[in-house]
């Protein structure tokens, strides 16, 4: 019998090499290396291999007379999701979502897969990392299970797909795809041979059989799915769950998807029964905001197809330090350096001496240059310590040389802002054609920087 081989993979981007190396040559990991061995390859059937992918055994066929799936598309009755996902679940697709631990995968995909049971469906949650009580009390605040919905607590994959075969659900979970192993391979769970097969023989059976597969993965500290980049490539979907520990709210964020647009956000709120949906988060977002304040601005930000009202935050106090501090949350630091410097030189507001603190409400991270405008504004507010008018939004983007350019979707924008009663919006020059008709929103278009500052605070 051949001897198992030795060999080194980056536990980062899966490349291999013969010895140990400290820095990976293809991704320039550090200290990625570790052992695996490799058997010797299985007794190769047509399809059965190692590596063995995706296989037809009629070979090519004309593919206008291969039917689509497009129409195999199920709601999951989880419109948040739904939304996502495209408008449904896909037959056969295979979805990963991804996120720090504790943020609430479990809990979303079990919520789905009971949603699914509900309506009739026999759906499968495969967990190698809770015990079938644990599921079932975590299920119990869920609204209790369904009679269609079957636990496996498992981490053999060959035992999974076992069980997929004699059970044949509708839908899959399996959380979390980093405890699973093949006894083929010798790693660990989690490295990156294991991942890449497990996924990869999950991924075939999803396909082959037309079940939607849903793959959790967790996050490494640079927030990138842990096990190989390959894991995103072999899936359909890539969704990211995110929120801030801190605050209830969570997004789901699709930034890979073949049947749908990467744009799409879900908003929940984690509570007592679960994850909710919120259908209206600008409502939720606003809800809090001070009354009055100085430094407060409102942002019609875009998330995908909608808009929602973020409120952006901002607190200036003279430096304690000969080095004035920038501290930003949910907002990029570099863009407020280079607003303040521009309020400073274009608007002779003298912040250089001032610590800045600017922060986005509600645990929402805007990354969008169509903030600058709310950014300045909620700036120029807490310096000049005078509240901006209450019932306005602002976007735009401020240019170095302080002036202001014209942004994607200015109609959405305005619609969302007349939707929830404001009455007034700060843009750029050419939005005010884009307002929605015969309602009170008034669209004041600013040119730069100082026409803002003296439009919304003459005094
Ligand atoms: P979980 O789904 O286990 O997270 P993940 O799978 O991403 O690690 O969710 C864990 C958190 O959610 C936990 O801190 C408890 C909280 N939670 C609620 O607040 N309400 C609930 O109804 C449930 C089920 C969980
Ligand atoms: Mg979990």
């Amino acid at each position: 019998m051949p001897k198992p081989k030795r060999i080194f993979e980056c536990q980062q981007c899966g490349a291999q090499s013969p010895k140990w190396l400290g820095r990976c040559t293809e991704c320039a990991a550090w200290n990625s290396f570790s052992e695996s061995t490799v058997g010797p390859a299985p007794a190769a059937a047509p399809g059965r291999g190692a590596f063995a992918g995706l296989t037809a055994a009629a070979g090519p066929v004309p593919l206008a007379e291969v039917e689509g799936l497009a129409e195999a598309r199920t709601p999951c009755g989880v419109p948040e999701f739904d939304r996502v996902l495209g408008g449904g679940i896909v037959a056969g697709s295979a979805v990963l979502v991804g996120g720090d631990p504790g943020i609430g995968k479990s809990t979303l995909l079990l919520q789905v897969m009971q949603r699914l049971s509900r309506a009739g469906q026999k759906t499968l949650y495969v967990s190698g990392e809770e015990s079938v009580q644990q599921i079932r009390m975590r299920s119990d605040r869920l609204g209790g299970p369904p009679p269609g919905l079957l636990v496996l607590p498992e981490t053999d994959v060959t035992r999974i797909l076992q069980a997929l075969e004699k059970e044949r659900p509708a839908a899959v979970v399996i959380d979390s795809v980093q405890t699973l192993y093949s006894a083929d391979l010798s790693g660990a769970p989690g490295t990156v041979s294991q991942v890449r097969e497990v996924s990869g023989r999950l991924v075939v059976h999803a396909k082959t059989h037309g079940v939607p597969l849903f793959l959790v993965g967790h996050v490494t500290k640079d927030g990138a799915i842990a096990g190989p980049r390959v894991l995103e490539h072999m899936v359909d979907t890539v969704l990211y769950f995110e929120g801030d520990g801190g605050h209830p709210y969570r997004m789901l964020r699709a930034v890979k998807n073949r049947f749908g647009s990467t744009n799409e956000v879900g908003v929940f709120a984690m509570g007592d029964g679960g994850l909710r949906e919120v259908p209206n988060p600008s409502a939720l977002f606003l809800s809090e905001r001070p009354e009055g304040a100085s430094g407060s601005a409102v942002f019609p930000c875009l998330e995908g197809t909608r808009t929602l009202l973020a409120e952006v935050q901002a607190l200036v106090t003279p430096a304690a330090f000969a080095s004035p501090q920038r501290t930003t949350s949910g907002v990029e630091r570099n863009r407020v350096q280079i607003l303040a410097a521009l309020l400073e030189r274009k608007a002779g507001l003298d912040l250089l001496g001032q610590d800045l603190f600017v922060n986005a409400v509600g645990g929402i991270r805007i990354a969008e240059p169509a903030a600058d405008l709310a950014l300045v504004a909620a700036l120029a507010s807490a310096f000049r310590d005078r509240p901006l008018p209450g019932t306005a939004v602002f976007f735009g983007e401020v240019g170095l040389a302080g002036e202001v350019r014209r942004v994607s979707r200015p109609d959405a924008r305005l619609a969302e802002a007349a939707k929830l009663g404001f009455d007034r919006a700060y843009a750029p020059p050419g939005s005010a054609a884009a307002g929605p008709r015969g309602g009170k929103l008034q669209v004041t278009e600013v040119r730069d920087l100082r026409t803002l500052l003296d439009a919304c605070d003459p005094g």
